[in-house]
């Protein structure tokens, strides 16, 4: 294991889960507030960035992270849902991010990992779930953090879709072989239901939007998830 990746990502021990807010659920009239209600409960933020190409929506850009990076401390995880993310991702370091999550499905995946390390970025690659598991393999070396997409990008609030269980178990199964300290974080129809599968598949970063956000008391959402997940990697 290298402390140079993990250092890139908020420290967890093993077995340690976390849950990361995606503040695409939030309201976004009022984003720092919704991040102070998440904040005592979690050092990790999940910022989803569509550009209307690679996925049919539109977000969020540097200027807001750059708005956010004001308000909060939290770490910021920038998941690009771009075709050129290697047009952003001086702009989103320089904005404040922490780490930026490119899909491997747009290629360049070398150069992009190269680029992210260089401006002192945490390391992310993403998998669709249509894409097989194996395309994130020879970049494993070269990065801090693997997404496991649990449904397709795009929107908030979609079902989590159960086959994406067996990468996460194949994709924990790979890191620990070639004792790799990345960690596997999945995104999409999280909530307490569809956590612990995801976790004793050998998750430890838990995107979660309309789970956290579209509940009357959002830390405590976000402490659910968690135990939900901590109990399901004890186990
Ligand atoms: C979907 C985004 C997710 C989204 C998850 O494209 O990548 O991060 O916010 O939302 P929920 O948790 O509502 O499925
Ligand atoms: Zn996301």
């Amino acid at each position: 294991m290298s402390n140079g990746q993990v250092a890139r990502l908020p420290r967890l021990d093993p077995g340690e889960v976390r849950v990361a807010p995606s503040i695409l659920s939030a309201d976004f009239g009022r984003l720092a507030d919704d991040i102070a209600s998440v904040s005592s409960t979690t050092d990790w933020l999940h910022v989803d960035v569509m550009d209307g190409h690679f996925v049919p929506n539109v977000t969020i850009g540097p200027p807001v992270v750059a708005s956010l990076r004001r308000h909060t401390k939290l770490f910021l995880d920038c998941h690009l849902m771009m075709t050129d993310p290697g047009d952003f991702l001086g702009a989103f370091s320089a904005a404040g991010a922490d780490s930026a999550t490119v899909h491997v499905e747009v290629g360049d995946t070398e150069a992009l990992c190269a680029e992210m390390r260089g401006l002192g970025l945490g390391v992310g690659l993403v998998v669709n779930p249509e894409t097989p598991i194996d395309s994130a393999w020879p970049y494993l070396d070269a990065i801090d953090l693997l997404l496991v997409m649990s449904v397709h990008p795009g929107f908030g609030g979609q079902a989590f879709m159960p086959q994406t269980v067996a990468k996460v178990a194949a994709a924990r199964s790979e890191i620990d072989g070639r004792r790799l300290g990345v960690t596997i974080q999945v995104d999409g129809g999280i909530s307490v239901k569809t956590a612990p599968a995801m976790a004793a598949a050998g998750a430890r970063c838990f995107v979660a939007g309309s789970a956290v956000f579209h509940t009357p008391d959002h830390g405590q959402a976000v402490r659910e998830i968690e135990a939900a997940a901590a109990a399901a990697v004890a186990r």
